[in-house]
C-alpha cells in the first residue's frame, strides 16, 4: 500500500472521506500522517480521533515560506510518506516544496479546473451564470491551482443557489471524487505523464454517480 500524508488547514471533511476509504482492506493507500498549518483546525482531532498520526506547524510562528516547508517536509519524510494529498490546505506553497513532490502531491479544488482558480469559487461561478460546476483532483504544480487533472465530477447550478448551497452540493461530490482519484493514482492506473494523466481505458475516470 502506498503511505498517504494529509495536509490541511481547517474543517477537514475531505480528509476524513479519504480516512473512511483507506479503512476498507481493498484500497491502495494508507493514511500516515495528517498535518495542519493551523494548530486550532477542527480536522486535527478529529484525525487523532480515528487513530492517525498528526502534527501542526503554525506558519504564522515562521519567518519564512520556505522555514516552515522545510519542517511540514521533514515530517512527511519522516512519515516515509509516498504521495501528499492536499485536503483544504489553504497555504500557497513555494516551487521547491512543489519539485520535491513532483507527481507524488495531489490537491482538490472545487470547480471543473481550469475554470475558478482560486479562491471564492462558488460565488464566482453563480456570477458567471455556469450551469454545471464541480471539483477536480489534480496533480500539484508550483502555479496555484493548475496541473495534470486525475478525475472530475460535474455538478449542476439550481434555480435559487446561494454559494453556500452549491457549495454543500460539491462538497458531497468532493467527498467520492477523492477517494477515487487517490485509489487510481496509488494503484498505478493513473500515471502521470509529462503534463497530462493516463487512465486505463473504460469509464474509470467517473466517479460514481452521485
Ligand atoms: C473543500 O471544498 C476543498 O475543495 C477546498 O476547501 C474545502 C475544504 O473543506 N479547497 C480549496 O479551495 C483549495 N484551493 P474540508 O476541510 O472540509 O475538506
Amino acid at each position: 500500500k502506498k503511505r498517504v500524508g494529509i495536509l490541511i488547514s481547517g474543517r477537514g471533511s475531505n480528509m476524513m472521506s479519504l480516512i473512511a476509504a483507506a479503512r476498507e482492506l481493498d484500497y491502495p493507500a494508507e493514511i500516515v500522517c495528517v498535518l495542519s498549518n493551523r494548530p486550532e483546525a477542527e480536522g486535527l482531532s478529529k484525525a487523532a480521533a480515528a487513530g492517525i498520526r498528526t502534527g501542526a506547524f503554525d506558519h504564522k510562528s515562521y519567518g519564512s515560506r520556505e522555514g516552515f516547508e522545510a519542517d511540514l517536509d521533514k515530517a512527511l519524510r519522516a512519515a516515509e510518506v509516498d504521495i501528499v494529498a492536499c485536503a483544504g490546505f489553504m497555504r500557497k506553497m513555494t516551487a521547491g516544496f512543489v519539485e520535491g513532490w513532483r507527481d507524488r502531491m495531489i490537491n482538490i479544488h472545487p470547480s471543473l479546473l481550469p475554470s475558478f482558480r482560486g479562491l471564492d469559487t462558488h460565488a464566482r461561478a453563480l456570477e458567471a451564470g455556469v450551469k454545471l460546476t464541480g471539483c477536480t483532483v489534480h496533480v500539484v504544480r508550483a502555479e496555484l491551482d493548475a496541473g495534470p487533472i486525475i478525475a472530475q465530477a460535474a455538478v449542476p447550478v439550481l434555480e435559487g443557489d446561494t454559494s453556500e448551497r452549491l457549495a454543500a452540493r460539491v462538497l458531497e461530490a468532493e467527498h467520492t471524487l477523492y477517494p477515487h482519484a487517490l485509489s487510481l493514482l496509488a494503484s498505478g492506473r493513473a500515471v502521470v505523464a509529462g503534463e497530462i494523466v493516463q487512465l486505463p481505458q473504460g469509464p474509470i475516470n467517473q466517479a460514481k454517480p452521485l
